[in-house]
């Protein structure tokens, strides 16, 4: 019974593109909710090129589910997450000229520093969730850093080519899993996921709540925003 967690960037990213007030973020957030999502994700970026200010606190103060701000590990947006206190605060790396987030946290690199950053985000009652490579190491150092959850990062997996190397791929998502389970941390997973390549993880019960935005958002645009979420949802909800 895993949980379906729409993120709705890339409805913003819409909007951005002709610089006016439609399609809004938040009334896509309050569909999905109705749709059967069981959490809304936004991630906002140093360069603001989708989700803005107001769509996070509107999105705050309007969703009934649970609210996940993505967000780099950096000083204006420990002290925005502390601000408008999100239930879930997902840390990832950020680097402006990528198109979407490429990689996993290097927690290794510097492993007091995220450590120190969790405290601050944790001291508001927040909870942290890590973007992590499937890396059993940096899995252990999200852990020792204090994150409670680790959201899985599915893009590799997500570009195979061919069944093998989807399956090699895959496997190492397992052997994540498992070492994160062990650890006793809670577990996600997202990026690159689609109504297709999701139906592996069929197998993979450990994983909790996927976090998916573009492969629904295309869908949307013909069938609709409601039933591209709860074709999703329905998907998900026999893991
Ligand atoms: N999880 C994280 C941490 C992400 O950065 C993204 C992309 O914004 C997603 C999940 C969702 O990825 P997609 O839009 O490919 O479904």
């Amino acid at each position: 019974m895993a949980r379906l967690a729409v993120n709705v960037d890339h409805v913003a990213t819409v909007r951005q593109a002709r610089g006016i007030d439609e399609p809004d973020p938040v009334i896509a957030a309050g569909i999905a909710e109705l749709a059967g999502a069981e959490g809304i994700i936004c991630h906002l970026r140093e360069d603001r090129r989708h989700v803005q200010d107001r769509d996070l606190r509107l999105l705050r103060q309007t969703i009934k589910t649970k609210l996940n701000l993505e967000m780099a590990a950096v000083e204006e947006m420990i002290e925005i997450a502390r601000d408008v206190k999100p239930d879930l605060v997902t840390l990832v790396p950020e680097r402006r000229e990528e198109l979407t987030t490429e990689g996993g946290l290097d927690v290794k690199a510097k492993p007091e520093y995220y450590k120190d950053v969790v405290s601050r985000i944790k001291e508001k009652g927040i909870m942290v969730s890590f973007f992590i490579d499937p890396d059993a190491e940096q899995i252990s150092l999200a852990k020792g850093a204090g994150a409670d959850i680790v959201e899985i990062h599915t893009g590799h997996y997500s570009e195979a080519r061919n069944e093998k190397e989807a399956e090699e791929r895959f496997e190492r998502i397992v052997k994540a899993a498992e070492s994160a389970h062990e650890l006793g941390l809670k577990i996600s997973a997202g990026h690159g996921l689609n109504y297709v390549n999701i139906k592996r993880f069929r197998t993979l019960p450990l994983v909790e709540e996927y976090s998916i935005g573009h492969s629904i958002v295309a869908r949307s645009i013909y069938v609709g925003f409601e039933r591209a979420v709860k074709d999703m949802v329905e998907l998900v909800k026999d893991f």
